[in-house]
């Protein structure tokens, strides 16, 4: 296998080893602490430990983390194969120390999320995150997948993240709101981004059986692929 191809790996291989297995321990712990507050709350004696609040909200915050940094990896290889392969640097010097100033602004920003309290800054650190995504995934070489955008694995991965960003973003309301109502909100936003992380995981297998190895390109994508026929080989027309 070729390093191009093999560095097209390291994106799949973050997901399957780091992401998706956190999802299942923060989701597992998301149970048990609705399960916990709502038998409490009937006055039931529960057996759920009290510390599942704090391990979901501890292990989500790597989630966030995690997830925005997949992107970025995900990200960071299809824009560099396609400024590599173009020469970029020569063409448009530029557009090529913006995309790099670009990484750096979007991982300082989710340093700063985490670290900041008031709400104000929480908002505008979390809108740079997520700014910083789309800017990256509007990069040319970013396979978006427009014309059929509900199915795309770009799309529905930057949702994901966003959706990470802000359950993040709105930890302290979800503590200080008494009403429940931010508790709520998080629910049902994370009951969607669970979905989006099935998608993402349906959509990233499909792909990578889509994208062939780079030695085999150039024949691949003599392709029609609306058609869905390819040329036939002139060993095999003069037969
Ligand atoms: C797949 C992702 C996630 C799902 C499905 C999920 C779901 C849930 C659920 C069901 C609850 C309990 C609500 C209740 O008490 O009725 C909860 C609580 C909470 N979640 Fe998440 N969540 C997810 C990700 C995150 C992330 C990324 C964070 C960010 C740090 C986070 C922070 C919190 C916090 C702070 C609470 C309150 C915990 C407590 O009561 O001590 N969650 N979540
Ligand atoms: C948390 C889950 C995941 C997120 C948020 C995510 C996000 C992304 C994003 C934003 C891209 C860049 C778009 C692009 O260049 O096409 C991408 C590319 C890619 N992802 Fe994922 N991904 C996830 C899981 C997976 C999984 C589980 C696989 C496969 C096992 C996978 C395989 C790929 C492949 C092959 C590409 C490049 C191919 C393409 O252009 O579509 N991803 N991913």
């Amino acid at each position: 296998m070729q390093l191009t191809d093999f560095l097209g790996l390291v994106h799949p291989v973050l997901a399957v080893m780091c992401v998706f297995p956190l999802i299942g321990i923060v989701v597992n712990y998301a149970w048990a602490t609705r399960q916990r507050r709502l038998q409490a709350k009937s006055g039931d004696k529960t057996k759920i430990p009290a510390s599942s609040g704090i391990e979901h909200k501890r292990l989500g915050s790597w989630l966030t983390g995690a997830t925005v940094g997949l992107i970025l990896v995900a990200l960071a290889y299809a824009i560099s194969k396609n400024v590599i392969t173009n020469q970029l640097w020569n063409k448009a010097p530029f557009q090529v120390i913006f995309i790099l100033l670009m990484f750096p602004a979007t991982i300082a920003s989710l340093v700063f999320l985490y670290s900041v309290n008031t709400k104000l800054w929480r908002g505008v650190f979390a809108t740079l995150t997520g700014a910083g995504l789309i800017i990256l995934g509007f990069q040319d070489g970013v396979f978006r997948r427009d014309n059929e955008w509900y199915w795309s694995h770009y799309y529905i991965g930057i949702a994901a993240g966003i959706l990470m960003i802000f359950s993040l973003a709105i930890v302290p309301e979800i503590y200080k709101d008494k009403s429940n109502r931010w508790r709520v909100i998080h629910t049902i936003v994370n009951c969607i981004a669970l979905l989006l992380f099935l998608g993402q995981a349906m959509t990233g297998t499909r792909d990578l059986l889509e994208i062939p190895l780079s030695w085999q390109e150039p024949y691949i994508y003599k392709c029609d692929f609306v058609n869905r026929t390819c040329p036939i080989p002139q060993s095999q027309v003069t037969k």
